[in-house]
Parts: structure tokens; sequence; C-alpha cells
């Protein structure tokens, strides 16, 4: 039989225990931080510059020059906690991402980011214009509070069928400490809702759907793929971004004017890949032409699918011709 003093006797030691517990655990040496708590004691303020390296050069296959041309959409970027995802890799893509990625709207993608940020998961939304060309900047600043240190950033590249640049829960903050500039080179997504191959493929959506998986020079690996060049073992950045901190002292005014867009790009943006020539299968033999009994020849041509560029491989003959095999020689009237 267990008395009243045993049983309070019991939970009083049950208590002692994990009280000490709780104070081993707070008192104890600083846990290491999981990498998305941010300790920082005030909100940052941050420049956020978008830089398209989208050039003839660097990407020569296919390169869009009209209706419309290579451009940029406008930039969307969310600050968030781990509780948010504006897109993930090899996840499938919500409504927001695939209206985004396919025709270039934000605003289910901002639907989705209002939504969280009700459930506090999302700290603040920002938008930039788009850029009218393959090359140029956009920016916007950004102002990052403790709760939500991780950006997201996606931007669709037009034209194309449902393919975009981002960022994803990139960490402004480390130890406790704002990161001053953080500097990332950007490269394509799929977002696996269209099932188009080139920049100007028709709409033409997947099914069954696919998870947002990024494009390389290899993958998908099809050579109709506007971003396939086999020769490449990775494709040049198709973009970058650099997210740099404004100086506290700096006021309102001050960090407006600071607004000053990098002139020089880095030097390795402006890589030049080479594209080799790509022609058609042949045609089949011609008839014969000439004397059939001797030396009668015939022709077979192939035509060019792909102009060389860059000093990639030039273009193989394009007409072949081979004596007739008598049997197969036609007589001429
Ligand atoms: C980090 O820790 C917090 C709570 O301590 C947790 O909610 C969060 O899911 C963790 N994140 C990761 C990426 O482990
Ligand atoms: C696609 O993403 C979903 C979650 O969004 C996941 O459950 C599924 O396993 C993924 N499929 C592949 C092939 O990775």
């Amino acid at each position: 039989m267990t008395s009243p003093q045993h049983l309070s006797c019991a939970w009083l030691r049950r208590l002692l225990v994990v009280l000490l517990e709780l104070c081993l655990a707070s008192a104890g040496p600083l846990r290491p931080l999981n990498g998305t708590e941010c300790t920082a004691r005030g909100p940052a303020s941050y420049i956020l510059v978008f830089t398209g390296h989208w050039s003839p050069q660097a990407f020569p296959k296919q390169y869009p020059l009209f209706r419309p041309p290579a451009q940029w959409s406008k930039l969307m970027a969310v600050s968030h906690n781990p509780h948010f995802r504006l897109w993930d890799e090899g996840a499938a893509a919500g409504a927001g991402v695939q209206t985004f990625a396919e025709l270039g709207l934000t605003a289910e993608l901002m639907k989705a980011a209002k939504e969280a940020r009700k459930g506090r998961a999302v700290g603040a939304m920002y938008r930039t214009a788009g850029i009218p060309n393959g090359i140029g900047h956009s920016s916007t600043e950004l102002l990052l509070q403790p709760r939500h240190p991780l950006l997201s950033v996606m931007v669709k590249i037009i034209p194309s069928p449902d393919w975009f640049v981002g960022v994803d829960s990139l960490n402004l903050c480390k130890g406790g400490q704002w990161k001053e500039e953080v500097t990332l080179d950007l490269h394509p997504y799929d977002a696996g809702t269209d099932s188009g191959f080139t920049f100007s493929s028709p709409n033409f959506p997947t099914s069954p759907r696919e998870n947002i998986t990024k494009i390389t020079s290899q993958m998908p690996n099809h050579p109709a793929n506007s971003f396939y060049y086999p020769r490449l073992k990775e494709l040049p950045p198709i973009a970058s971004i650099r997210i740099t901190r404004q100086s506290r002292s700096a006021g309102r005014q001050a960090s407006m004017s600071n607004h000053i867009l990098p002139n020089s790009i880095n030097p390795h943006h402006f890589s030049v890949t080479p594209l080799d020539c790509e022609v058609s299968l042949w045609s089949s033999w011609g008839l014969c032409l000439g004397p059939c009994s001797r030396g009668g020849v015939r022709h077979r041509t192939r035509y060019i699918l792909l102009r060389p560029a860059n000093t990639g491989t030039p273009c193989p003959e394009l007409e072949e011709q081979a004596e007739c095999v008598p049997h197969s020689c036609m007589k001429r009237q």
C-alpha cells in the first residue's frame, strides 16, 4: 500500500528531476543552432540585385530573338521561416509556382504567401519589375526580421514553357549575425507542369505532372532541348543575385541613393558557349544520273538543323554521291 506521504514524495522527486533537466538544458553549453533559428537582435535591411546573363554568346542554341525576345519576368521574393517553401526542388509545383512558371503571373504565388503570413510562416513579399532583355538588372530593398531569416526568390525565363530561376530558403542569418553579402549564380529549373522542350514550345500540359527539376547541359537528354549542350560539363550561370546588407546608420534617404546597380559584371559571366552544327538524316538516294552501265552516279542530301556558333564544330558535307549499283539503275529514255 502506498501512503499519501509516499505518493507526494515520489511526485516531488519527479518534479525535481524535471526541473534539474530543464536547468541543465538551458544553462549548459549553448545548443548548436540547427541553421534556421536566428538570434540576431534586430531586423536587417538588404538590397537584392538580380542580374540576367542570358546572352546569345553564352546560350547560342535557339536564342529567342522575336515574339517575344529573351527576357525576365517580375522577380518575386519572400522572407519566411522553415514552415514555408516558395518552391522546392524535387517536389511537385503548387498552383502558384505553375501559373508563375508558365505565364509569369504572380497573383497565385502572392495569395499562397499571404495565406502563410497569417500563420506567421511568411514575413514579407517583394516584387520587382521585369527586365525586357536577357541581360540586365532588377532590384528591390528587403527588410528581414529574425523570425523570418530565410529568403526565397523566383524569376520566370521568358519565353519558355515553364522554366524559371530562383533561390530556395537562403538563410541570411548565421550564428546570431546577419550576413553582410551573399552572391549566388542561378541555373534554370523546370516546373514540371508543361512538356515543352524549347523556349518557344506551344503550351502542352505534362501528364502526369513531373516534379521541379534542375535543367542542365545534359538533362533533359534530348537534342531538341534548348539548354542541351552535350559538350559542356555544366551550363554557364544564366543569372545571378547579389544580396548586400545596408549599413544601419544609413537613413532612408541615403539607402535609396545607395541603390546603385553594379556596373561591373563578373567577367566569368561573359562565357562563350560553342554550338556544334546539327544536320538532318540523309535523304534517300536519288536516281542514277549518266550512263547506267558505266560509272553512273546518284546523290543524297541532308540539311542544316542548327548553324554552328562560337567556333563550334562546322557543318559536315551536305551532299554525297556514289556510283550506281547496276541492278537499281533505271533506264533513261
Ligand atoms: C530547427 O529547430 C526548430 C526548433 O528548435 C524546428 O522547429 C525546426 O524544424 C528545425 N529545422 C531544421 C531544418 O531542422
Ligand atoms: C514528387 O514530389 C512529391 C511531393 O511533392 C513526392 O511525394 C514524390 O515522391 C516526388 N516524386 C518524385 C519522382 O520525386
